[in-house]
């Protein structure tokens, strides 16, 4: 098309939040933020510091700590990872044999094609974000592909290449395919316990006086199916304690603490379950785990593929299936309390004895054993009402192994985590109250010399505490008052040229509609006795 030519100018592309996220908006992030200010609240009276760790670590983190045959590592995880890497060193060998030949007589081994598909594979990553497409890198591709180009055709189609130009070629990819940057594989995180557990060790939190009990709330990433309480980035508020003793107390003080955080919130209708699933023994947790495999292919038959696959890797997870026809099956499964070594015995007796003394009520679920490979001992769930299926708002556990497992030293560890999004759901469904919204007071001002005192007013109002709004242009005051009230504002102070000369304010409640003329000063004096915000 020529340079005059007019094109239809296209639509611009309308964007959408991707399956699976979605935008906070207000007024539901004012729930949001009360939520978080109680957790801040609640957390810290019972001595919990927050901690905000990356949203992002070496994928290996979280493959190790939660184990890599769970859903969440195996089919969940959003990573990015250097996958040409792993095609590297069978291209060098390639290159290598090709530059071989040449001083040989075999026939040519086709070093073309196999560096044309790592030249597609790595375009391909870069295009997704799996190696970063730094302009080098994006260099150095251009120039793989164009030696490929070159290689293919002194190979395959001229008749007596030269074989110092293919050597030539050959050194050149080398050069080029050990020049490439790549980064170590890393993964949005999809829970916090291991980067936690990653911060205990890396910043010596052993050192400090044990336990170390932290805090933290933010996105957490895995790729699941979406449904209502269920989404592909969602939010958990989590709290874990490391180090210190093998305290019973430990276990029966964090669930207190999260009961009393989901009662400052008003959450409804919540239901605790525990369990314990002992420690991985011959005489406990292992040997249990042998007998119910053992059962299990009894009645392989039966089982869903799911749970027929989970009997060799992990049989724990087949007390977990919601399947309508494996629920009979299940009931007439071995029970794990029935195979505790005696101190997980005593210990989960002692915890429950602690939730007592304090208060907690609970439900026991001899099938709780969680979806992470972490647990030890005692493990908890809580559900809340208004949530349909996905009604888990909380899960913890203990998880004793895990810093040892990362490299750091022997250390207890127990936390949960509770999902943000459902307990808000929960909280909406529950109750119709409004989060607070709306304007304490609206600034209807006429006039230049008005204005100036408007926007003194506005300034000082804020100081105070209150919600002032201050319109940007000049409005009528009919209309002004009109804006005040579709913005559920408490109040107008009504400013003109004649009210500040005179020295008397206005402030109509809007509520009635009633009036009073008052000195800026009492103005002051009357709006502190109302609260703002109330
Ligand atoms: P989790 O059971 O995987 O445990 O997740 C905890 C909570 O996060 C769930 O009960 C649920 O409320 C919420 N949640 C999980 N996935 C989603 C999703 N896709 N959409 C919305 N909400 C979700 C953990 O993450 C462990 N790190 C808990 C823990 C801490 N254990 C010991 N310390």
């Amino acid at each position: 098309m020529s340079e005059g030519a007019q094109k239809k100018p296209e639509k611009p592309r309308k964007f959408q939040a991707i399956r699976g996220t979605r935008d906070l908006l207000h007024p539901d992030t004012a729930l949001w933020n009360r939520v978080e200010q109680t957790a801040h609240e609640v957390f810290n009276t019972y001595g919990y510091g927050e901690i905000r760790p990356p949203i992002f670590e070496p994928t290996e983190l979280f493959s190790r700590a939660v184990g890599g045959d769970t859903d969440i590592v195996s089919k969940e995880m959003y990573t990015f990872s250097p996958e040409p890497l792993t095609r590297l060193d069978a291209l060098r060998a390639l290159i290598l044999s090709a530059k071989d030949y040449w001083g040989g007589s075999d026939y040519p081994p086709r070093v073309n094609e196999p560096l044309q598909e790592f030249v597609n594979v790595l375009k391909s990553a870069t295009s997704r974000g799996a190696i970063p497409g730094t302009p080098e890198n994006i260099a150095d591709q251009a120039k793989l592909e164009s030696l490929g180009n070159r290689l293919d055709q002194l190979i395959n189609v001229e008749d007596r290449p030269d074989i110092g130009e293919v050597n030539d070629l050959c050194e050149q990819a080398e050069k080029l395919v050990e020049s490439l940057q790549f980064q170590d594989a890393v993964t949005l995180r999809p829970e916090a316990t291991a980067s936690v557990c990653r911060a205990y060790i890396e910043h010596n939190m052993q050192q400090l006086p044990q336990p170390v009990k932290l805090y933290y709330m933010g996105p957490m990433f895995r790729r699941e199916r979406p449904q209502k309480g269920r989404y592909r980035q969602f939010y958990q508020i989590g709290a874990e304690i490391l180090g210190g003793p093998d305290a019973p107390a430990i276990d029966a003080e964090l669930i207190e603490m999260l009961m009393t955080f989901f009662q400052k919130c008003g959450l409804q209708g919540t239901e605790l379950s525990i369990n314990s699933i002992g420690h991985a023994a011959d005489n406990c947790r292992r040997g249990y785990v042998a007998l119910l495999r053992g059962e299990l292919e009894k009645m392989k038959d039966k089982l869903g593929a799911d749970s027929q696959r989970r009997i060799e890797t992990n049989p724990l997870r087949v007390l977990d299936s919601k399947l309508e026809h494996e629920q009979p099956i299940i009931a007439t499964l071995p029970r794990i309390a029935d195979h505790l070594c005696d101190e997980c015995k005593t210990h989960y007796a002692a915890v429950k004895h602690e939730l007592e003394l304090r208060g907690v009520i609970y439900r026991e679920n001899w099938r709780l054993v969680r979806g992470l490979d972490y647990y030890m001992r005692t493990t908890f769930e809580i559900t809340a009402q208004g949530l349909g299926s996905q009604n888990a708002v909380c899960g913890g556990g203990r998880y004793d192994g895990l810093v040892e497992l990362l490299g750091g030293p022997p250390t207890k560890g127990i936390g949960f985590a509770i999902g943000e999004d459902r307990l808000i759901l929960s909280l909406q469904e529950s109750s119709k109250a409004a989060a607070p919204q709306g304007r304490d007071i609206y600034i209807a001002w006429m006039g230049e010399r008005a204005y100036a005192t408007a926007i003194r007013a506005a300034k000082d109002l804020r100081n105070a505490g209150f919600r002032v709004e201050l319109p940007p242009t000049e409005l009528k005051f009919g209309k002004a008052l009109e804006r005040a009230s579709k913005l559920n504002s408490r109040f107008a102070l009504i400013l003109g040229d004649h009210e500040v000369a005179d020295g008397q304010w206005t402030l109509k409640t809007l509520a009635d509609g009633s009036q009073q003329k008052l000195t800026e000063q009492a103005l002051l004096e009357y709006l502190r006795t109302v609260s703002p915000g109330s």
